[in-house]
């Protein structure tokens, strides 16, 4: 972790309130609902993602379907072309879900999203999708960020 990191884990440990509800767009979710999406820290929209630091994505939906797994897929749409945006854990079971995942009730899917120093400082669109075993998309969503040094 860099000190950057450091700094706003330690921010956020000192209950300042750090998670941020952010504006949306549902990109098809079928076997789910996504009620918010909170990015921490985001203090203004578009989000601003600093090269180097971890970024907490909490995901609040509730489930339509019986699900044992459950799988999270993310990708940066850049001029309009996907690009797989890598993630630590992509087993949503291990993201704040206890699994099987049961028909109506609510989760709160909960990772972090890092953001590498080698990535260019540009605007994209992240695009994040948590699949269930049937492939069909618990949640897709997209929300715009700006990626700065
Ligand atoms: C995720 O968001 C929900 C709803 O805002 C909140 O109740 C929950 O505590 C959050 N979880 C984490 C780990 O931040």
């Amino acid at each position: 972790m860099d000190v950057r990191a450091g700094i706003i884990v330690l921010f956020c440990l000192m209950g300042f309130t750090c998670a941020e509800p952010v504006k949306f767009l549902d990109c098809g979710s079928t076997t789910g609902k996504v009620v918010t999406v909170d990015i921490a820290p985001c203090p203004n929209q578009p989000c601003e993602l600093h090269k180097g630091v971890s970024y907490g994505v909490n995901v609040t939906f509730n489930s339509d379907v019986l699900s044992q797994t459950s799988t999270a897929l993310v990708h940066g749409i850049i001029a309009g072309v996907p690009v797989p945006f890598p993630i630590p854990i992509e087993d949503g079971c291990k993201s704040g879900i206890v699994c099987p995942i049961q028909q109506q009730h609510k989760y709160n899917y909960v990772n972090l999203l890092p953001v590498k120093t080698q990535y260019p400082s540009i605007k994209l669109v992240v695009e994040w999708e948590l699949r269930d075993d049937n492939n069909k998309d618990l949640f897709c969503i997209r929300f715009p960020v700006k990626i700065v040094s």
